[in-house]
């Protein structure tokens, strides 16, 4: 059986993400909204995680808690999922960065690996695959096959925007990935691009279009 794909139908992200889309928002509101949504998608993404027990002391009592019994790592593909990655770090500070640098040729549509900064040992339970745009599923693939390879025990991914030839090709690739999303668009157009989409993610965050 396949992982769960999520689309998220909170009220706050389906807000924030119509003005990501809009052809009118600049980088600055750009980027504070890929931070806003991606706080959002990680509440959704880690709904699941395992807890364990832990005493606290209140100023009252003592009373047994719960907190987070995994290793999480997060994984942004560059350049587009490092707002992503910022924006959960602020919530998850213990968690690690790994930086994988993957860009889409314009031609082949197929990703390029040129940068891998994964530790020499894995030691996560748990890694959050982070980026905006999952288009032809390219990327995230040739992603989650570095962690697999490196020895990563469960890997989620976790965009913004799909489309349904990247969501098919991820969950024949890895089925045992669990997907999460603030939407899944029509289709992609005859450049690789999602429609309706946002257009090019990594160039509206960082103003090079
Ligand atoms: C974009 C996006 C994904 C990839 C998605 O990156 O951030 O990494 O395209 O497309 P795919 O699903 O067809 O592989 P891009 O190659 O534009 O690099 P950038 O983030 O550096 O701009
Ligand atoms: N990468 C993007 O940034 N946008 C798309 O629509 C497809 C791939």
């Amino acid at each position: 059986m396949s992982a769960p794909i999520h689309i998220s139908d909170h009220p706050l992200i389906q807000h924030k993400l119509a003005r990501l889309r809009a052809v009118e928002t600049k980088p600055p509101e750009f980027r504070d909204l890929i931070a806003a949504i991606s706080r959002g998608l990680l509440f959704e993404a880690t709904r699941d995680l395992p807890l364990r027990p832990v005493e606290v002391t209140t100023p009252l009592a003592q009373v047994t808690c719960r907190e987070i019994g995994v290793r999480i790592g997060l994984v942004p593909v560059l350049r587009a999922g490092l707002g992503m990655a910022e924006a959960m770090l602020e919530a998850l500070p213990e968690a690690s960065v790994w930086h994988l640098g993957l860009y889409r040729d314009h031609a082949t549509l197929k990703p390029v690996t040129y940068y891998n900064k994964l530790p020499a040992r894995s030691d996560m339970d748990l890694a959050l695959v982070l980026d905006p745009m999952l288009a032809t599923g390219g990327s995230a693939i040739a992603a989650i096959n570095i962690l697999k390879q490196h020895g990563t025990p469960k890997v989620t991914f976790v965009g913004i925007i799909g489309a349904p030839e990247g969501r098919d090709a991820l969950r024949s690739a890895h089925p045992d990935v669990p997907i999460v999303l603030a939407a899944l668009d029509d289709r992609l157009n005859d450049i690789g691009y999602i429609v309706p989409g946002l257009g090019d993610a990594g160039d509206r965050q960082f103003g090079t279009i």
